[in-house]
């Protein structure tokens, strides 16, 4: 099965969960992946257990100008793109009555602006019929302390989402998002937060969910090879769920 042979692949945050996890799927089917991340030695370190055809690129996607040198690398090394997952995200927690500037700028400048200029410069090297997928969240449907200003940075992304699908309507490129619920990923241990208490907020977050567990990075990299392949063909500006049923009760 090798349903990516030939396409390029450019994911964000792929030296750790949902993004790694989505780089080795893509690989082992057959896709020549370009994964980026913010640390370069984290990237290193992956790159050491990866089977195929990939180059790294040490970019910080809240930055104008790596966001246009991951997409040059991209196009100097593969020449076009037909997948572009942005998928980097983070999720530091605060009461909405302590959040500060700071604080704000930094979860938005990753979760919003970067995919946003990122977009930007990848449009012209995009193949017409290539995918553009991002990773959002179901906190945009449900409110859970804390996360107000994550929350907030996933709406905004999801409303950018709908005006780029209908603004790439004429090149055939589909635009579609998954919304994960919890996602046993490394996100948790870098919110800041002693280690008890992320453990009790994820037995909160699994016992919520329908399914009663925590998703996989694998299951969300499923749900982003089935959007960027031909079985997805007629799927566009949709939000896809993977959350165990959390969204929905
Ligand atoms: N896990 C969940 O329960 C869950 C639920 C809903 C949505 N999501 C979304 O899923 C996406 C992936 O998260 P994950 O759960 O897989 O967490 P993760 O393992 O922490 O992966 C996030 C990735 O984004 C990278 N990143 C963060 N800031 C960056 C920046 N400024 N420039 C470039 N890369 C940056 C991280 O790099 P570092 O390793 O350097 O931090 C990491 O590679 C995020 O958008 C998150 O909001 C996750």
């Amino acid at each position: 099965m090798n349903s990516l042979q030939n396409k390029v692949a450019v994911i964000t945050g792929a030296n750790s969960g949902i993004g790694l996890a989505t780089a080795k799927l893509f690989l082992a089917q057959g896709a020549k992946v370009v994964l980026s991340g913010r640390r370069a030695e984290a990237l290193q370190e992956v790159a050491k257990e990866l089977q195929g055809e990939f180059i790294t690129v040490t970019a910080d996607v809240a930055n104008a100008a790596d966001n246009k040198k991951l997409i040059d690398q991209t196009v100097n090394k593969y020449g076009k793109i037909d997948i572009l997952f942005l998928n980097a995200g983070v999720a530091p927690p605060t009461p909405l009555s302590d959040v500060t500037e700071d604080h704000y700028n930094y979860i938005f400048d990753i979760n919003v602006k970067g995919p946003i200029l990122a977009v930007k410069e990848a449009l012209p090297h995009i193949n017409d019929g290539g995918t553009i997928i991002f990773t959002n969240s179901i906190v945009t449907q449900r409110g859970f302390e804390n996360l107000g200003i994550y929350s907030a940075s996933k709406g905004a992304l999801r409303a950018y989402q709908r005006v780029l699908t209908a603004e790439v309507k004429s090149r055939g490129i589909r635009v579609n998002s998954i919304a994960p619920g919890p996602i046993d990923t490394p996100i948790y241990s870098k919110m800041g937060l002693p280690e008890e208490v992320v453990e009790e907020m994820g037995k909160g977050f699994a016992q919520q969910v329908p399914l009663g567990r925590f998703g996989t990075s694998e299951e969300i990299a499923n749900t982003a090879l089935f959007l960027a392949s031909d079985k997805a063909s007629f799927i566009n500006g949709i939000e896809l769920e993977v959350d165990g049923g959390l969204s929905q009760i």
